[in-house]
């Protein structure tokens, strides 16, 4: 019988078998694949597992909080948090490329991950078990996507050191993305996190389109929180498939507020329908959901007076900027 509860019964005493009393460590990203594969290994083995956090600065409004209380409150799992933030602005600086970024926070996402796990084994004596979030898709074909492929490359054992090698933990293996959701609620994961849309492993680096400074992430964090806010209240969440919102930090534009004149960015919509992010089309959006984002927007945050829509599929356009 297919039920949620049956396969975290299953996993668990699968888990359990497989690591018997070793430790075994996890990568959290913030997405739901770490996440319920997180919160099955605890369930199995509660304390031997320790979770990493590696915080690059580069999620949205609430990310870091989600991951660090909310799943913490839920799970009980012990949490490492590597607050890295200043490395990767530092890592990133003056770099404009939106491959050089990818690879730059590739680098440095291996980088802390791996100083994290040898500050666990040094506490703990041994670890000897990873977990990744691997899906039943990725295993039949490595594709793109969120959480899981970019553990995948972040943290797969040919990215770390000959002696820090480790077994795996795949307790996804054989699901699919809507049963690993069942699976979450079942485990009473944050709906936040359970239902949370595709989101890139370089984050909110690959929506400015220009240098990541701190300041600009400000100001992303700031319009994107307001956009996915109006598009939750619209009820329409499950509809899109995506909603990246992108800061063209290099562009300026001329406008008009008050008495004075304003010279600041534009901020860009992009919100998609999509079944597997291969293809993608442009999602319709009611216009006065679009006008409460616009005013928002242009009212509330610095340095943006102007909102535009995207309104490419893919192909032709990809569904980040970069
Ligand atoms: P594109 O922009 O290529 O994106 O249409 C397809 C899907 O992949 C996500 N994406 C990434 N995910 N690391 C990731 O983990 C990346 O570097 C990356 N680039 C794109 C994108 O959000 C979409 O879901």
């Amino acid at each position: 019988d297919w039920t949620a509860a049956n396969i975290v019964d299953d996993s668990v005493a699968v888990i359990r078998e497989q690591v018997g009393d070793a430790h075994v460590i996890c990568g959290l990203s913030g997405g739901v694949d770490s996440a319920v594969a997180a919160a099955l290994v605890q369930k199995a083995v509660g304390s031997q597992l320790t979770c990493v956090f590696v915080d690059h600065g580069l999620l949205r409004q609430g990310e870091a909080e989600q991951v660090e209380r909310d799943f913490v409150a839920t799970t009980g799992v012990a949490l490492k948090v590597v607050d890295a933030t200043e490395q990767f602005l530092g890592a990133l600086a003056g770099v404009t490329d939106p491959e050089t970024k990818r690879k730059i926070i590739g680098r440095e996402f291996i980088r802390s991950f791996e100083r994290a796990a040898r500050e666990i084994v040094g506490e703990s004596g041994a670890v000897d078990w990873l977990v990744q979030g691997t899906l039943y898709p990725d295993v039949v074909e490595s594709g793109g996507g969120e959480g899981a492929a970019n553990i995948k490359s972040h943290h797969n054992v040919g990215g770390l050191p000959d002696d820090l090698q480790f077994g795996l933990v795949e307790p996804l293996r054989t699901l699919f993305k809507d049963e690993v959701r069942a699976v979450g609620e079942q485990l009473g994961l944050p709906a936040a996190m359970v239902w949370r849309q595709p989101f890139p492993g370089p984050g909110l680096a690959i929506r400015i389109i220009g240098e990541v400074t701190r300041d600009r992430l400000e100001i992303l964090r700031e319009a994107d929180a307001i956009a996915r806010a109006e598009l939750t209240a619209a009820g329409l969440d499950r509809d899109i498939w995506q909603f990246p919102v992108v800061l063209l930090a290099d562009v300026r534009s001329v406008g008009v507020q008050g008495d004075g004149r304003t010279y600041g960015h534009p901020i860009v919509l992009r919100p998609v329908t999509s079944e597997d992010a291969m293809t993608a089309d442009w999602g319709r959006l009611p216009y006065d959901l679009l006008e409460r984002i616009s005013t928002r927007i242009t009212n509330q945050v610095r340095e943006v007076n102007r909102v535009v829509v995207d309104i490419t599929s893919k192909p032709p356009g990809t569904i980040e900027w970069e």
